[in-house]
């Protein structure tokens, strides 16, 4: 097998490269001054089994660029390619929640397939049931457990892990099973037009224990504003976020922070100053 890192992906695709072992060849790139992308894989891939490595975040270019990569790899003769794509985004847009609308994550889908790939590997996608639409094998991974142990470093007092919405229950759920401890869910409600969000108070067991706030993607960090102030009202003693897809959009680090949150835990399937985790073992052992 042979690694090739897009644009987006770079550090995290020499990573499984090490770790696997195995070739990694560079890509160029750059982007035109009217906006166009211009890729090219530097070395040779004919006949080779290929995973092409590249999130989708910031995410209109770097989707480009994964289209391109994956094209490319067919046209240059890869005999098998493997899209690994940590963050798939555009999953949250997975029906029409109004009329008209696009539904996103379909449309997405259809162009990574179209580019003739035989498999894909996502991590944590925000909707599961949208990977059935791909006709062929898709892998969604979860950097859950690695969230889980990474938290026992920070010896956490009678631990209970909430999902600040129905949707993030399950990820709470494998995190608290890796805490031995209590799991409990926040009920969410978005704005479809604003999108501002409202979360209705849930009465927790939380008194003077540590708390774990656990979600797939954090993006402007309403969601985890509102999970953190209601837990500190009900006198929980230190809270934590553990997210797979840590986008903190604008200011979201600081709202986050400013509701007493003592530690963002990220992944690096988006690359910032809160990627505690590296997913590069779940994937290289995913490829193998
Ligand atoms: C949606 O339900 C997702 O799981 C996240 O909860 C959401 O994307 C977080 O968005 P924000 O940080 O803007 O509240």
């Amino acid at each position: 097998m042979i690694i090739v890192p897009g644009p987006a992906s770079q550090i995290l695709g020499f990573k499984i490269g090490r770790l696997l072992k195995t070739d990694v060849i560079p890509v160029d790139f750059k982007r035109f001054p009217d906006g166009e992308t211009y890729i090219r894989i530097d070395g040779d891939i004919k006949n080779k089994h290929v995973a092409v490595v590249q999130t989708t975040f910031p995410t209109n270019p770097h989707l480009i660029e994964l289209f391109l990569l994956l094209d490319t790899a067919r046209d240059l003769g890869a005999s098998k390619i493997s899209a690994v794509v940590p963050y798939l985004a555009y999953a949250r847009q997975d029906k029409r929640f109004r009329p008209g609308e696009a539904i996103s994550i379909k449309t997405i889908i259809r162009l990574i397939e179209n580019t003739g790939v035989d498999e894909l590997f996502t991590i944590n996608i925000h909707e599961e049931s949208v990977l059935s639409d791909f006709h062929f094998p898709t892998i969604n991974l979860s950097a859950m457990k690695d969230i889980g142990m990474h938290l026992q470093k920070y010896r956490l007092k009678e631990p209970y892990v909430v999902s600040p919405d129905q949707g993030a229950e399950s990820l709470a759920k494998q995190v608290a099973e890796v805490l031995n401890s209590d799991v409990g869910c926040c009920f969410k409600k978005r704005d479809l037009i604003t999108g501002e969000i409202e979360t209705e108070m849930v009465e927790l067991a939380i008194k003077d224990r540590d708390a774990v706030i656990v979600d797939d993607i954090i993006s402007t960090g309403g969601t985890i504003v509102n999970a953190a102030k209601m837990l500190k009202a009900q006198g929980a003693q230190r809270v934590f976020v553990g997210a797979s897809h840590a986008l903190l959009i604008q200011n979201a680090r600081t709202r986050i922070m400013q509701a007493q949150v003592e530690e963002i835990i990220g992944t690096d399937t988006v690359s910032n100053e809160v990627s505690k985790i590296s997913v590069a073992p779940l994937i290289a052992n995913a490829l193998t």
